[in-house]
């Protein structure tokens, strides 16, 4: 389970998370919501020790990531927005790097093999990764994220610019890993796929929730009807001075 307790991140004078606080529990899949500059990145980044937050608590299976950085790193893997790999590697050494970084070299080659044939990655496994396409890159980073077995995965914007089919693979992996009783944190902007996909959505604005529950929770709050859509409830949730925030719950 992931434990985020006051999380504040200031980029100098910019306030961009502001004492947030949540929950993921194992087997469960949360959607992070927000239009552009909510923070949800920025909540990412402070999770996966990228980012030094300004304030706050992360607990990844208990363990703090400020005072026990490298056992709460080993128990996450993360998918980010741009991939950065390291281009003068080949695909397969790429996969055999992370593992070994995370010292999961156990069946490695069983495991990068499937990985490999899931994304489309088999057959250019002996190329360097620079001479990948962007959507490829991206799918190496997903691959990179699941070849080693952390218990928690964060993914930002993942299913940005990879084709359908990787879509889809990338769907079971993330459906899969929550059978294993993992703890599966997601930002997106398609709000279709994270009314299927997740158990519970957290709506950010401003580096704060506005919302947060399953479906039916989120319409209520809204104020909204059932056939309304995630889309309406997302809009009516982060306008500018949405009054229907104002009144008590
Ligand atoms: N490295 C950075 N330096 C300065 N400001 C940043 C940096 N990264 C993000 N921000 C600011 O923090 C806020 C949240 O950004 P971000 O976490 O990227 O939001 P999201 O992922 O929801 O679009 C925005 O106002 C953004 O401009
Ligand atoms: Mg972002």
């Amino acid at each position: 389970m992931l434990r985020v307790s006051n999380l504040t991140k200031y980029y100098k004078k910019t306030l961009a998370v502001d004492s947030l606080s949540f929950d993921v529990r194992d087997g469960e899949i949360v959607g992070l919501l927000g239009p552009n500059g909510a923070g949800k990145t920025t909540v990412l980044r402070c999770v996966t020790g990228i980012v030094q937050p300004t304030d706050g608590v992360i607990e990844v299976e208990g363990v703090n990531l400020s005072t026990n950085e490298e056992d709460a790193k080993r128990r996450i893997a993360f998918v980010p927005e741009v991939p950065t790999p390291y281009e003068m590697l080949t695909v397969y050494e790429h996969l055999r790097f992370i593992a070994m970084a995370y010292q999961t070299m156990d069946s490695f080659e069983e495991r990068a093999e499937t990985l490999m044939h899931r994304f489309d990655l088999y057959d250019k496994r002996g190329d360097l990764v620079l001479s990948l396409s962007k959507g490829m890159k991206q799918k190496l980073a997903i691959a990179c994220a699941f070849v080693h077995d952390a218990h928690v995965v964060l993914l930002d914007e993942p299913l940005i610019g990879i084709d359908p089919r990787g879509v889809h693979e990338l769907k079971e992996m993330i459906t899969s890993a929550k059978q294993e009783g993992k703890s599966i944190l997601i930002s997106t902007h398609m709000l279709d796929t994270a009314e299927r996909l997740c158990d519970r959505i957290i709506i950010l604005r401003k580096g704060a929730i506005v919302a947060e529950g399953n479906l039916a929770e989120l319409h209520e709050r809204a104020r909204m009807g059932t056939d309304a859509s995630l889309e309406d409830v997302f809009l009516t949730l982060t306008e500018e001075s949405p009054t229907n925030l104002l009144a008590p719950q």
